[in-house]
């Protein structure tokens, strides 16, 4: 049985991620700064108080996990706070820059001694960060997926040696708070195809940028 750690596990993509692996007989551990009622009825492992942002709690979390296996780290927590050229808001891309940047970084990072020969991580990005396909706009949010899409290429580089696949994903445009319920999938259909993408996952093809239905995305 695989055990799947998955950030920001208490609502949207990072919930049904939980919810899908679960079903496909993952032993799940759910990271959240606060539970949900839907996250309890999985059952499952829970790691509250799991900031993304805040290296005591990462490294909190890393020492109750001590000696567990982790054969999938998936780094789904983000954050978006929309902005335009008019509205710039340094502050929260900071902000930005923290979660969906150094969130991953940080806890992938500290539970590296989780992680062995075979293991898997994934980083939820987004297309928005892609300079390729860029349409303006969204600063903070785009400048965040874009240095983390930088993280994910190199942890590719400096894990390869130790077995360990990486893979950025692009979950699609999904129906959840995040987008205020707007969207062209639901959150259970982008889980799915995330789910396939990491189980295609190997050394050969670390290190790349997918979208949720399987097409390689531009830098
Ligand atoms: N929805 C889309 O269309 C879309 C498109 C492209 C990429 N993405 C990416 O997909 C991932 C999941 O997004 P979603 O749509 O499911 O968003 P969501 O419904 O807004 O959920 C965001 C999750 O991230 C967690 N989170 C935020 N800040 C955190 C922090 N500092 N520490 C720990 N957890 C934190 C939230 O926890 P709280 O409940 O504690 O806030 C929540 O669990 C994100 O990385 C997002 O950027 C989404």
């Amino acid at each position: 049985m695989k055990t799947a750690l998955i950030t920001g596990a208490n609502r949207g993509i990072g919930l049904e991620l939980a919810k899908q692996l679960q079903q496909k007989g993952h032993t799940i551990i759910a990271t959240c700064r606060q539970s949900s009622p839907e996250l309890e009825a999985l059952n499952c492992q829970i790691e509250t108080g799991v900031d993304v942002t805040n290296s005591d709690s990462i490294l909190e979390l890393a020492e109750k996990l001590e000696g567990q296996q982790i054969d999938l780290l998936i780094n789904n927590a983000g954050f978006l706070q929309s902005m335009s050229l008019d509205s710039l808001d340094f502050d929260a891309m900071r902000m930005q820059y923290e979660i969906n940047t150094l969130g991953p970084l940080r806890v992938t990072a500290n539970l590296l001694p989780n992680l062995s020969q075979g293991s898997k991580v994934a980083i939820i990005t987004s297309r928005m960060g892609s300079i390729e396909d860029g349409s303006g706009g969204q600063y903070g949010y785009r400048m965040s997926k874009s240095a983390v899409n930088m993280v994910g290429s190199s942890l590719a580089h400096d894990l390869k040696p130790k077995g360990i696949a990486v893979a950025l994903l692009h979950p699609g445009y999904v129906r959840t708070d995040m987008t205020g319920g707007s969207g062209l999938i639901n959150a259970n259909e982008s889980a799915k195809g995330l789910i396939q993408r990491i189980e295609e996952l190997n050394m050969n093809n670390t290190g790349g940028f997918w979208h949720t239905d399987g097409t390689e995305l531009p830098w």
